[in-house]
């Protein structure tokens, strides 16, 4: 849905599109607040609390003088050193504190990055079904995002030679992000190493965004495309956060990690719209950092465990199929061949209206391929406790069964 047009709200504001995955989420909140039994499979974000040892360290930071008050733009110093630590073992190169920019969330990784990367005409190509974040901060950067569109088919990964269809002399930048939102895409390491090697062929920024690289389940593994091609290290920015690792979306604490001078820019710009990062949130993702991944294990085991069943109960449903996911924590089913078909007092045409009617007739709360740039599908969380799971796809199951 566009905000209306009204003579005094801006042109570029008025032309973003409402969040979908929050409209969802609001929707179904509104019919749980009037007491109706929702079964949210819309959220996007771990189920789990924080671990234990982080919220600690967060409240013993509440009590030091020095986090009352502002500190650097770019990040608690001690912070900073850490990332950096962090990405030079990721992508195996050294990286410098004065690499590292955090954030309020990766999502303010990705706006900054974009914000300071972008000249107006500037075309960034990104692949279908995306994050709906990306197309409007590309948009708000004055940047044309150019979605390629993939299915199915290739596992909803985009080919060399789809990605080298799409590109112009316009094409400053490549959006990369593997494991994927919302399909559970896991690009191989051959498959990462072509579309760097490609993307660094034709002089193309790569920002890879790797917020879901420790969810990755089966075979698939996470690879860094700035570690498989080094190259990249000087036109490329590095986006992640502790938001899904530790399950602290709530915390918002993010960053970016790329060239100094591209860093500088995007603190300035940062130093104009938000300043530091809570510094008790920074503290708290500082101990998630220097801890160990034994919680994101247990975390990633279940989700590996409710991605399995989702799977199993959605391609049990006729006319819906499945691929795999094999990141992240949603699956993306195809519901075409349910459009068309009655769903209580409607006969849905398109998957939007779809969803209204799955979440009206059954309460259960799914977002529309819409909402990702790809109509036909629908994607489902599987970040929610195993009984709601069941509770969720049994209703599915009767509804279109
Ligand atoms: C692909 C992707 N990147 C980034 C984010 C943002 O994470 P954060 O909570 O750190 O802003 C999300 C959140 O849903 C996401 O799905």
């Amino acid at each position: 849905m566009t905000i209306p047009a009204t003579p005094y709200i801006s042109r570029l504001v008025a032309a973003i599109e409402e969040s979908a995955t929050l409209a969802v989420d609001a929707r179904a909140k509104a019919l749980k607040a009037a007491g109706e039994d929702v079964i949210g499979f819309g959220a996007g974000e771990p189920d789990f609390s924080t671990p234990e040892h982080i919220v600690e360290a967060a409240a013993a930071a509440c009590h030091v003088p020095r986090y009352h008050h502002y500190t650097p733009t770019a990040g608690l110093p001690e912070l900073r050193d850490a990332v950096a630590e962090k990405t030079s073992r990721d992508i195996d190169a050294a990286v410098a504190p004065s690499q590292v920019l955090i954030t309020n969330g990766a999502k303010q990784a990705v706006a900054n990055t974009f914000a300071a990367l972008i000249d107006p005409g500037d075309e960034v190509l990104l692949t279908a079904p995306y994050w709906v974040t990306y197309p409007e901060t590309i948009r708000l950067a004055n940047g044309v995002p150019i979605a390629v569109i993939t299915d199915e088919s290739t596992g909803f990964r985009a080919t060399v030679d789809q990605l080298e269809a799409a590109r112009t002399d316009r094409t400053k930048a490549l959006l990369f992000a593997s494991p994927q939102n919302p399909t559970g895409a896991v690009y191989s390491p051959s498959e990462t190493e072509a579309v760097g090697r490609w993307a660094a062929e034709n002089g193309l920024w790569v920002v890879t965004d790797d917020i879901y690289e420790q969810l990755v389940y089966g075979d698939a593994r996470f690879s860094s495309i700035v570690r498989l091609v080094p190259e990249l290290a000087e036109r490329s920015v590095v986006i992640n956060g502790v938001s899904k690792t530790y399950a602290m979306t709530g915390w918002r604490v993010g960053w970016m990690v790329g060239p100094p001078d591209l860093i500088a820019a995007a603190v300035n710009l940062q130093s104009h719209t938000t300043s530091n990062v809570d510094n008790v949130a920074q503290a708290a993702a500082l101990a998630a950092l220097q801890g160990d991944l034994g919680a994101a294990e247990a975390m990633r085991e279940a989700f590996d465990r409710r991605r399995r069943r989702m799977v199993e109960l959605l391609r049990a449903i006729p006319g819906v199929t499945c691929a795999e996911p094999l990141g992240a924590f949603y699956a993306y089913p195809n519901l075409s061949e349910l459009l068309g078909r009655q769903v209580g007092a409607r006969t849905p045409e398109t998957t939007a209206e779809l969803c209204v009617a799955i979440l009206d007739e059954a309460k259960v709360a799914v977002v529309p391929g819409e909402a990702f740039g790809t109509p036909g599908y629908a994607r489902l969380s599987y970040a929610l406790g195993d009984d709601d799971l069941e509770e969720g796809l049994n209703r599915l199951t009767k509804l279109f069964s």
